[in-house]
């Protein structure tokens, strides 16, 4: 566990997970952290979470001398999100104290019955409502729906102009004590940047007109730090986050970055030696782009590339009547998560009659994706020549669009 001054009277304690897939589904090769935020007034106020505590008390009053909190003065909790990844302690906290206030929404409380029986001493906020922790400290609440939970909000330290953002503005990577903006090289604030749109791609991206809403409610603060339940906290530049996420929502309806992501499965190398011609000519081009097989990248990380591309060439060979399952597995997965509005261009083997077009048009229908799809090129068996003549003209036609889309 780290514990770190944020400003004065603002601490945080982060916790890093790695070795798990987070929420069950997604790969972290760089962690998560668990952030969690002390507030101090006359009163004290615990924001999100402290997870990463081991449950004994003598570890929780080491922590609370180390940021010169007595016990007795601890008397709000504040759940902005009662997912487990940030109310799970809450049961620890009241076998130390019985009396300790829960402020959290509507939908909060409702929550905390249901997954830990919590019905005591909890206090329901409306959006714009005030807890003042006394020393001119005045915690201000913000409804944020679907940002990630029905049940999510946002609270706003008046004095410091701090925003205890919980998911929003939040980023996948381990952090140390130097989790801060102002701590970190422009090398780190590179590698942050890519965990937050792969964050943002996995958790939140489902809910981006959410995001949109909630961006627009905090633009009315006057924010001065971002401090996310994940990830860093924005100190110099809170500005940077707050921006990068209205374009992570924005790439949700494209177009995303000039980047073209190519996605291929293959059985027997058929479809590959279309995805190599592929590769090829977008490697000669100036065109920023990944590449992931299907079958051996997981959801998670492909969804992470996708989020940014704005041309998505699909590589997959018919199989049994349908499209390369993997490939049909992520597709689908890339609907729900609404990566809309594409430009793209497929490519495919296939033996006897073929299949994969057609459920690649039944995806696209029900997920309601509206991709912009250049001719398919469709080969029985190997590709020849005249396949890798259209498999070229159309790679260009698409780096023409993106070009055209993003200039
Ligand atoms: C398990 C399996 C199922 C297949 N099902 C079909 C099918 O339903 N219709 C079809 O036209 N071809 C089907 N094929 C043939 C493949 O589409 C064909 O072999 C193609 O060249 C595979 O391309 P690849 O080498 O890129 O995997 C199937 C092949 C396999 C191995
Ligand atoms: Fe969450
Ligand atoms: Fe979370």
């Amino acid at each position: 566990m780290s514990i770190t001054k944020t400003t004065d009277g603002i601490y945080k304690l982060s916790t890093n997970i790695e070795d798990i897939l987070f929420e069950g589904i997604w790969e972290i090769p760089n962690g998560v952290s668990l952030n969690s935020y002390v507030v101090k007034g006359q009163k004290t106020a615990l924001i999100d979470g402290f997870c990463g505590w081991d449950g004994v008390p003598e570890t929780f009053f080491a922590a609370l001398d180390q940021m010169e909190v007595p016990l007795n003065t601890v008397d709000y909790i504040i759940i902005n999100h009662m997912e487990p990844d940030h109310s799970g302690w809450i049961e620890d906290i009241k076998k130390i104290k019985d009396d300790v206030q829960i402020f959290c929404t509507a939908m909060s409380k409702n929550l905390l019955d249901s997954f830990y029986g919590h019905t005591k001493n909890i206090n329901v906020i409306k959006d714009g409502d005030r807890l003042d922790l006394g020393g001119g400290r005045i915690l201000q609440f913000y409804t944020t729906p679907n940002v990630h939970w029905p049940d999510c909000m946002v609270t706003f330290d008046t004095k410091s102009g701090t925003l205890f953002s919980c998911d929003a503005f939040g980023s996948y990577g381990n952090v140390k004590d130097d989790g801060y903006d102002d701590l970190l090289t422009e090398e780190d604030l590179v590698f942050y940047e890519k965990e937050a749109v792969r964050y943002y791609a996995n958790i939140v991206a489902t809910f981006s007109s959410f995001t949109k809403k909630a961006l627009a409610k905090c633009a009315t603060l006057p924010i001065k730090i971002v401090a996310p339940g994940h990830g860093i906290v924005w100190r110099k530049n809170p500005q940077k986050i707050i921006d990068d996420y209205a374009r992570y929502a924005a790439y949700s309806q494209g177009p995303a970055k000039r980047e073209i992501c190519l996605l291929w499965g293959s059985m027997y190398g058929m479809t590959e030696r279309g995805v190599n011609k592929i590769k090829e000519l977008l490697q000669d081009s100036d065109m920023d782009y990944t590449v992931h097989n299907v079958a051996e990248d997981s959801w998670g990380i492909i969804l992470g590339s996708v989020w940014n591309a704005t041309g998505i060439i699909l590589a997959m060979p018919t199989y049994e009547n349908k499209m390369f399952p993997l490939m049909a597995a992520v597709l689908e997965e890339m609907g729900k998560k609404k990566v809309l509005n594409r430009v793209a261009f497929r490519i495919g083997s296939f033996g006897w009659a073929g299949g994969a077009e057609k459920e690649l048009a039944a995806i696209m229908e029900r997920n309601k994706m509206n991709w912009n799809f250049l001719p398919k090129v469709e080969f029985k068996g190997a590709p020849t020549e005249a396949d890798f003549t259209k498999i070229e003209e159309n790679v260009k036609e698409l780096i023409a669009k993106v070009d055209e889309l993003t200039k």
